[in-house]
């Protein structure tokens, strides 16, 4: 028997809504109890530096209900200082270290672990010792895996936001580059004992060939379910990205 994927579904973007009238709805925590309920396997929340979505109560109160739940919490951070100290509070089942620039309009691109070694090795050090499973969000290149697994992380969550991309344009050929780099580094990381997850830009129609990938744990996604809500429900909405997940991982 195949084991799927969990699936994590990040709710920023109730939040999103939520901020466009400063009001208290919709709220993102009540988003995350109906996306349990539907089926998710964890919840993630994206607590930016400049707080354009989820709120630091809204982080709290995620926390309380993921707990009531037994549903794990992932948190995905920048390494600052700031965000350490919040999430050594907060101790989150799950914790995703993240590229973060101001001007973005989301993550752009990978973590530079091996760039920044010296700097994010301690953050995940100190985050790992008070409990949280800690992931960083990197490219699916060599050197950025050798470099995650340097550090002590347990999980690397590999970026589709490019393949996505490329598949949008109907570029096939540059799709097919990025899904041969998926296969090859989650084969490395696995081999290197991280958990390999995915994340960025999935939707039902390019989710199939990285769900597909044996090594894939866990899944993250957002954006397009939230919209896609709109139409079906987030609880249909959900209930077909595990099937197509289901479907891709038994074909
Ligand atoms: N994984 C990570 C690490 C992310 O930063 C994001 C976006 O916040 C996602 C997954 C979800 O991406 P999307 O909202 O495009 O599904």
């Amino acid at each position: 028997m195949t084991t799927l994927p969990r699936l994590g579904i990040n709710i920023d973007h109730i939040a999103t809504v939520r901020n466009a009238r400063g009001g208290e709805h919709p709220d993102p925590v009540a988003g995350a109890y109906a996306a349990i309920r539907a089926g998710a396997d964890g919840i993630t929340a994206h607590l930016r530096e400049d707080r354009r979505h989820i709120r630091d109560e809204d982080m709290v109160r995620l926390q309380q209900l993921c707990e009531s739940q037994d549903v794990p919490l992932n948190m995905e951070m920048a390494a600052t200082e700031e965000m350490l100290a919040i999430a050594l509070e907060l101790k989150p089942k799950a914790i995703c270290i993240v590229p973060e620039r101001r001007e973005e309009r989301t993550t752009e691109g990978g973590l530079d672990v091996a760039a920044g070694h010296n700097h994010i090795a301690p953050i995940v050090r100190k985050l790992a010792e008070a409990g949280s499973r800690v992931s960083l969000f990197i490219e699916a290149v060599e050197t950025q895996i050798k470099a995650a697994a340097s550090t002590g992380a347990s999980v690397v969550e590999f970026h589709t936001g490019a393949y996505a991309h490329a598949l949008d344009d109907g570029d096939e050929k540059k799709a097919e580059v990025h899904l041969e780099a998926f296969v090859r580094s989650a084969k490395l990381a696995d081999q290197l004992g991280l958990e390999v997850h995915f994340g960025h830009g999935l939707t039902f129609d390019n989710v199939g060939k990285v769900a597909a990938i044996p090594e894939t744990m866990e899944l993250n996604i957002g954006h397009f379910l939230i919209g896609e809500a709109i139409f079906l429900g987030l609880d249909e909405a959900i209930a077909e990205m595990r099937n197509v997940i289901s479907e891709a991982r038994a074909a």
